[in-house]
């Protein structure tokens, strides 16, 4: 069974930090199973590179054996509760501090037919929610997964930014996009 991992585009607008991020998804999980939905016309080529685009919303594609991953779910995703599931369903969304809860309202209570789970309650930026899930489903437990809470980034010898979100480790470094890292650099407001 292939599995196809869902972002539903919900900025209103495809900012430079989204398509960075939805290309690190592309990345994990492969052009061939990634899906963007709610995309505005003018935007289908930018992101065509990464995935397939579609300007439809997942809310009008009625799909079975769905999971929306939502930090409001009150089921922690695990290898074998994940099994029974073809399609992740993702809110496109921008980390806030304080979260703002967007994913129950703009996603999962329009999703019908569909399952919910949590990777914790704690927020990850989309594409570190697709990595967590990713590993999940390749069988690695979420209590086997390290995390670090809050990550500052420096931007000059002066300035940082810091990251109120929770990232991943891989090797002892949390996960970050180098893309990222480098656009933080040029853009410390996130202007
Ligand atoms: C940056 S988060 C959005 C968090 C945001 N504060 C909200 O309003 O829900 C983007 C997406 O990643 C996924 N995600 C992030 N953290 C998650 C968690 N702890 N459990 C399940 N899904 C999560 C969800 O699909 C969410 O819509």
């Amino acid at each position: 069974m292939k599995h196809i991992f869902i972002i539903e585009h919900l900025e209103p607008k495809l900012w430079p930090w989204c398509i960075i991020e939805y290309k690190s998804i592309s990345g994990i999980v492969g052009k061939s199973n990634l899906w963007f939905t709610n995309i505005d016309k003018r935007d289908i080529k930018k992101l065509s590179k990464y995935g397939k685009v579609f300007s439809e919303s997942i809310k009008d594609m009625n799909l079975e054996n769905a999971c929306v991953l939502d930090p409001d779910s009150e089921v922690l995703l695990s290898p074998q509760n994940s099994k029974k599931f073809q399609h992740f369903i993702f809110g496109g969304i921008l980390g806030d501090n304080p979260p703002k809860k967007r994913t129950s309202p703009e996603l999962t209570r329009f999703i019908k037919n569909a399952e919910t789970r949590n990777i914790g309650k704690e927020q990850f930026s989309t594409d570190n929610a697709v990595y967590v899930v990713h590993e999940i489903h390749n069988g690695k437990k979420f209590s086997d997964i390290k995390f670090k809470d809050t990550i500052e980034i420096g931007i000059n010898k002066i300035e940082s930014v810091i990251l109120p979100y929770r990232y991943p480790m891989i090797n002892k470094k949390p996960r970050i996009s180098k893309e990222l890292i480098t656009y933080l650099k040029k853009h410390p407001g996130f202007d």
